[in-house]
């Protein structure tokens, strides 16, 4: 298991929160991203119903910069949806969910 993930675990299972906190990268890359799984979905070949990376990051990008609409999108995409739950989105904590958003801003890259 390599470093990244092993962060991304800890930081998953709600434990030593402090420690993850400390322990996270300030921001997201694409690594992170593939480490939590999300090219799964989002990747090319993207799976069924999921927007292509691509387009998320267009999405976002209308929220750059601006703190507030970013930490919506991060709340809104962990609060997920009861008729199509995302396990992948709804278990990921609410810091790794903005660095997310975050790096979806800014370009996915
Ligand atoms: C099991 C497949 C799957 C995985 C894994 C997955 N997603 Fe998604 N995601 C979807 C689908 C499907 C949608 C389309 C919206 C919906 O149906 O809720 C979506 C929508 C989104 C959206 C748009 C939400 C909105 O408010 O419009 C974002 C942002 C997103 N995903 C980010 C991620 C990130 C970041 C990860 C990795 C932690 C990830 N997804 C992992 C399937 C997935």
């Amino acid at each position: 298991m390599n470093k990244s993930l092993l962060v991304t675990s800890t930081c998953l299972s709600g434990l030593a929160a402090a420690l993850c906190l400390l322990a996270q990268p300030a921001s997201a890359s694409q690594q992170m991203a593939a480490d939590m799984g999300c090219y799964n979905c989002h990747g090319s070949p993207k799976l069924q119903t999921a927007p292509s990376m691509a387009s998320l990051a267009e999405h976002a990008a209308k929220a750059r910069g601006d703190d507030e609409a970013l930490k919506k999108r991060a709340q809104k995409l962990r609060a997920g949806s009861a008729l199509h739950p995302i396990a992948a989105h709804e278990r990921l904590s609410p810091e790794a969910a903005e660095l997310l958003v975050r790096w979806l801003s800014e370009g996915a890259k």
